[in-house]
């Protein structure tokens, strides 16, 4: 058995009434079947991150928590074609902690279900070493995606897509943290 594979998963919202609630606990509870993972959500609201709260007692905490992971899913909706504010502000928070690890993409809007977001998002991630995965979950129309107690609609070939990112995204991570043991990325220049 291989090692276990600690995906960090990221809230992109931080909106009153967000559903990124619904989209992250449809991720979870479908990571959860899967083995050899180790599951955990990282919210920018716990940070101070959107909510004008002081965030410096935080900053140490978010940078532990991202230092940890071997890898990233990060569910973001679509705001006015680009990604919510508050995912810019957690994602500049860290910069050593993300580079060479993988990092996929949930996202989730109107008719787009959110890809403009994530394309903007891969700028973002390039910038900070990561690489970021060619294999994306996009789920449009997200208000009529979900029954109230919360479990995805039809959700057959939206679980297969994203059990296919996790695989890739593990097997990233594992890439990753073996190539990170052997040399440091920093001696790379
Ligand atoms: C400020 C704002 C801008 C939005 N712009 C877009 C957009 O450009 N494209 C789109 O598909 N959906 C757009 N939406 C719809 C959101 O993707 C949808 O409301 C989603 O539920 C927001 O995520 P949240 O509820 O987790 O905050 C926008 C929503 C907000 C609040």
């Amino acid at each position: 058995m291989g090692e276990r594979t600690r995906i960090g998963v990221i809230m992109g919202s931080v909106r009153e009434g967000r559903l990124c609630d619904r989209v992250t606990a449809w991720v979870v509870r479908s990571l959860q079947g899967m083995e050899q993972l180790s599951v955990q959500v990282i919210d920018p609201v716990q940070f101070g991150i959107g909510g004008g709260r002081p965030k410096g007692v935080f900053a140490k905490d978010l940078s532990k928590q991202l230092a940890g992971m071997d890898g990233f899913i990060v569910i973001t909706p679509e705001y006015n074609h680009s990604f919510p504010a508050a995912l810019k502000e957690l994602i500049d928070s860290a910069y050593d902690e993300w580079q060479t690890k993988p990092v996929g993409f949930v996202s989730y809007g109107g008719i787009s279900g959110g890809i403009r977001a994530v394309e903007q998002l891969r700028q973002v991630f390039a910038e900070l070493h990561t690489v970021t995965l060619r294999d994306s979950v996009a789920l449009p129309d997200i208000w009529s995606r979900f029954d109230d107690s919360g479990e995805l609609i039809d959700a057959g070939r939206t679980d297969s897509s994203l059990r296919k990112m996790v695989q890739r995204l593990r097997w990233w991570a594992a890439a990753t943290r073996s190539a990170r043991s052997v040399a440091p990325y920093d001696e790379a220049v």
